[in-house]
């Protein structure tokens, strides 16, 4: 569909990959058998899924065998956190995770904090990088897992991953990281960074919503956290969603191939727009570590005006960009990434994220760079926080 509207909240969820998109068109009507069957037709099924398997694994350096297909970065997470603390409450009841984490695991540990468990939420510092001495500090005898996000939704902060699990493993502990905005955009081996476990999603990398992965480190135990026919290897029964689980496969392939391209041409995209921003618009400041970042982020917040009313302004020309995460941009009240790198709420309030993508243009950009200026002024004017 032609459109003039410019998409920039790639973060929240991309379109299918034309060839993601092909790879999975058979899947629904004309290789149909139940993977599960031992007929002609359940092995084809069955063969998408091992193929699939494979190529999710190949971008990370995992073997076929250490990936699980679950229903997104969501079901991943869960997965991970409860299914290895239900399998292992002898190892301790100290988890700790930071303070920066997406919903899918902050929510989980402050459940898990309900039932008992004792839960440290590592600070970070105004960059949004977990301060490794209190991180390595808050360590106890009974400390068991750690879960801490690769790359963030929010700001793209990107973290020392391979350090962090480096440490976590010298006090006897296992690392879990959400990498949903991380895999596919930035390169990750889970065996020469130690990972255990590492959630991914499938529509964050041009495959459909409602797909994902999580990759457990062989050897590691974790317990099944629903029941029913014995699919992926006990973990996470269910029918297969063949057609996404082949998506998702082929999403992967794609990532890797492009994955040096698209990487240097969203950096360069990314660091013009945030360069000209700062440079247009007085009073603007950027959230997030400068290159520490994820290669699609731009983070601004904008002094003495609401987030909200700049995404309705950019709407209105056609521009889709966020105040926060899909997930939280509902709630009124401030993101607590935003609060966590030491904003106050007012300013968490004024800022905007920018996510770009394989589509996006460099004549987008330059519209954006137009448009933003102009709204921003409008809105200060009108602004009683000015
Ligand atoms: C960092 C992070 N983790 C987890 C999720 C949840 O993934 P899904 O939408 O596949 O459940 C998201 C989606 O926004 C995310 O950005």
């Amino acid at each position: 569909m032609a459109s003039d509207r410019i998409y920039m909240d790639h973060a929240s969820s991309t379109p299918v990959d034309p060839l993601v998109l092909e790879a999975m068109l058979p899947y629904f009507n004309e290789v149909y058998g139940n993977a599960s069957n031992i007929h002609s037709f359940g092995r084809g099924s069955r063969e998408g899924i091992e193929k699939a398997r494979k190529q999710v694994a190949d971008l990370i350096g995992a073997e076929p065998e250490e990936i699980i297909f679950t229903s997104g970065g969501t079901e991943s997470d869960n997965m991970a956190i409860k299914g290895y603390l239900n399998g292992s409450r002898k190892n301790g009841t100290h988890i700790m995770t930071s303070s920066i984490e997406h919903p899918a695991v902050l929510r989980t540990f402050q459940h898990l904090e309900k039932t008992g468990f004792e839960v440290t939420y590592v600070p970070v510092d105004e960059e949004g990088i977990v301060k490794i001495d209190e991180y390595t500090d808050s360590f106890r005898d009974n400390t068991s897992l750690v879960s801490i996000i690769f790359g963030n939704n929010e700001i793209g902060v990107v973290q020392d991953i391979k350090e962090l699990a480096r440490i976590a493993h010298e006090k006897g502990a296992i690392l879990h990281t959400d990498a949903v905005q991380a895999y596919g955009k930035i390169p990750i081996d889970v065996k020469e960074m130690g990972i255990d476990l590492l959630s991914l999603s499938g529509h964050k990398i041009y495959a459909p919503k409602g797909i994902g992965a999580l990759y457990i480190r062989k050897g590691l135990r974790i317990s099944r956290i629903n029941h029913g026919g014995s699919h992926e290897r006990g973990l996470r029964s269910g029918t297969e969603n063949v057609p996404a689980i082949v998506g998702l496969g082929k999403a992967a392939e794609v990532c890797g191939q492009r994955m040096e391209e698209d990487t240097a041409r969203e950096m360069k995209m990314r660091d013009h727009m945030i360069n000209e921003i700062m440079a247009k618009i007085p009073e603007t400041y950027l959230n997030g570590h400068r290159t520490k970042r994820l290669p699609n982020n731009v983070n601004v917040r904008f002094s003495h005006i609401e987030g909200e009313a700049i995404l309705l302004n950019l709407d209105y020309h056609g521009i889709a960009v966020t105040t926060g995460s899909a997930c939280s941009s509902a709630s009124l009240d401030p993101s607590h990434v935003m609060l966590a790198i030491g904003l106050k709420a007012e300013e968490a309030h004024g800022s905007m994220r920018l996510t770009l993508g394989r589509q996006t243009t460099d004549a987008e950009v330059e519209k954006v760079l137009e448009v933003l200026p102009g709204v921003i002024e409008k809105l200060r004017k009108m602004s009683p926080l000015g």
